[in-house]
């Protein structure tokens, strides 16, 4: 058994255990809140042996191999560095962290940790859950296949209108809210993932009171005139789906395409539609692998590796910086 410990026990961190307490393999031994109350109430509905009002006990508690993150952006870097620190491998949600330099402050301690314990090596990975799920691994062989000959061009969006709270995590600038971080990293990371690193990047935002961006529109230019149109909002409803074009025809991930979600291809007249069923909210793929590093022991994931996480946040940086937000 993998015994897992939960750090924030927030929105995602409740979808999160639902999947972990049915995943063969899993455990969830630790719960840790800044509140008892709240982490004795989420131990007992998820029957985690120890439920702990401090982040630090949880950390250091004996009997935990993995703590998986679910603190807001701005705490993932400290957050992490304390689990590594105390000997914890460690998944942290998405944004890893808010900047590249944060990202590899994080690596770098994970690689000296390492270095310094080579017997009992600590692993640490981006919860960038889509990388894991089975539609978006179709759409990655599909392309390579070339049947639908070379891609020409990517459109991603993803948008909600979140109820207007200063305060909250989605808007509080302190805690490193805006649709970019939220959610904005989803198309880009579908960008990433079939088009690479741009040569160029353009980004225009609406900020709002808070000063984080309420949505934002990216345009990435690759080479022969390749662009990836993407969007993130969190003031309005989006279609919140994946489409890339190809020389001959199109496939599309269908709504909400970072979830499990389906596939549909159109070449030529045809268009054929395929299903991914699953009775899970979909974060069991992601703790699959973790258990298969974990056995390998692995300090870096082989699928959402350091180097896609660097990038990504390169992206995020450089779309920041277009738009005018910084968070220092
Ligand atoms: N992979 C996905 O599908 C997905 C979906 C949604 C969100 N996320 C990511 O998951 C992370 C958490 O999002 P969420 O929606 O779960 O947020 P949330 O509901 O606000 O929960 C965040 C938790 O972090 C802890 N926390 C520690 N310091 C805090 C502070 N100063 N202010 C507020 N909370 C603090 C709290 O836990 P305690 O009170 O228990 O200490 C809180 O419940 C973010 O990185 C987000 O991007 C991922």
């Amino acid at each position: 058994m993998i015994r897992w410990g939960i750090l924030g026990c927030g929105k995602i961190a409740h979808k999160f255990a639902e999947d972990l307490i049915k995943t063969e393999g899993a455990q969830l031994h630790v719960v840790g809140s800044r509140s008892l109350a709240k982490a004795k109430a989420f131990a007992q509905n998820y029957q985690a042996a120890h439920a702990l009002d401090s982040y630090q006990e949880l950390a250091h508690h004996p009997e935990v191999d993995i703590i998986y993150i679910a603190t807001p952006h701005m705490f993932h870097k400290a957050h992490s560095i304390l689990c590594m620190g105390a000997g914890k491998s460690v998944l942290c949600e998405k944004a890893f962290a808010m900047n590249l330099q944060e990202v590899d402050q994080m690596l770098a301690f994970a690689k000296a940790y390492n270095d310094k314990n080579p017997d009992q090596t600590v692993f640490l990975m981006e919860a960038l859950w889509t990388q894991f799920l089975p539609h978006f691994n179709f759409v990655l062989t599909q392309q390579k296949s070339g049947d639908l000959g070379a891609i020409t061009g990517l459109e991603a969006d993803f948008g909600f209108k979140a109820d207007y709270d200063p305060n909250g995590r989605l808007f509080n600038k302190s805690l490193g809210g805006g649709s970019l971080y939220d959610v904005g990293i989803y198309p880009l990371f579908a960008a990433l993932s079939f088009l690479g690193m741009p040569e160029s990047l353009n980004a225009t935002a609406e900020i709002g009171p808070t000063g984080v961006d309420h949505h934002c529109h990216m345009t990435l230019h690759y080479k022969d005139g390749v662009k990836a149109k993407l969007h993130s909002a969190l003031d309005q409803h989006t279609p919140t789906t994946a489409t890339l074009y190809f020389e001959h025809g199109q496939m599309e991930l269908v709504s909400r395409f970072h979830e499990p979600s389906g596939v549909r291809i159109t070449k030529g007249e045809t268009t054929e539609v395929f299903e991914f069923p699953t009775t899970y909210n979909g974060y069991h793929y992601e703790i699959v692998h973790c258990h298969q590093m974990l056995a390998q022991k692995r300090t870096e994931s082989t699928q959402m590796t350091w180097q896609k996480s660097r990038q990504l946040m390169q992206l995020l940086d450089q779309v920041r910086q277009e738009i005018g937000l910084s968070y220092h």
